[in-house]
């Protein structure tokens, strides 16, 4: 692979251009399947961000809830986000990436919420879908939500502009976005439910 992506530089102006482009549809679409979570599941957010989901997901009282961010700064906004919006619950902050987890981190659910995006099909192949799988409980869910490859113009123009962006900033390593529903189709997993969300743009999807 090459240089992982490092999103510290962008961490401060980031959910403001999200918002600027978005308004909240980028966060309410990683909630929609956020009831699929059991009182008491053990549960991993990879590449968190600042971490706008964690209010929702505290509300659903996971056993465990491990928010691992490769950003130290992305890492530490979420953490003061607890305390800015006086949430209540247990989280483990842990800075790294699925390559971190150890045989031991065991999850009931996997919630991978625009992360997949940033990397090539190769990388999520070969390198993330495999540490992920291993680290999902037998019966367990994947949640992802991410944008998908689309046929309206505006669409595919905003999708480069926003790959060159974060190329640029973030140095991340893809310079197309990646099929990552036909790469899951590939795994042990199968698509249990599909909400396109964000004018057809982004998917959130739940696997199992
Ligand atoms: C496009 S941002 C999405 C942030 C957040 N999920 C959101 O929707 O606002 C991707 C995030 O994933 C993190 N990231 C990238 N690769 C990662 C990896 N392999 N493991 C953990 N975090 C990762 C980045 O630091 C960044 O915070």
């Amino acid at each position: 692979m090459m240089n992982p992506p490092h999103f510290d530089a962008v961490t401060p102006v980031y959910d403001a251009l999200s918002r600027l482009v978005f308004g909240r549809r980028l966060e309410q679409a990683q909630t929609i399947w956020l009831p699929q979570i059991q009182d008491s599941a053990s549960v991993l957010v990879l590449g968190g961000g600042t971490g706008a989901l964690l209010g929702p997901l505290l509300d659903r009282q996971p056993g465990r809830l491990l928010f691992l961010e490769a950003s130290r700064q992305m890492l530490a906004r979420a953490s003061l986000r607890l305390i800015r919006e006086h949430l209540t619950g247990q989280v483990t902050f842990q800075h790294g990436t699925e390559q971190d987890l150890t045989p031991t981190d065991q999850f009931d659910v996997i919630i991978l919420p625009f992360v997949l995006d940033v990397f090539t099909e190769s990388t999520v192949r070969e390198r993330m879908l495999p540490a992920l799988l291993s680290a999902l409980r037998p019966g367990g869910s994947l949640l992802i939500t991410d944008f998908v490859r689309t046929d309206r113009r505006w669409q595919r123009t905003l999708l480069q502009v926003m790959i060159w962006f974060f190329r640029l900033t973030a140095n991340i390593e893809t310079r197309r976005l990646v099929n990552w529903q036909s790469l899951l189709s590939e795994t042990r997993l199968s698509r249990a439910g599909q909400r396109p969300q964000v004018w057809g743009m982004v998917s959130a999807e739940w696997w199992r």
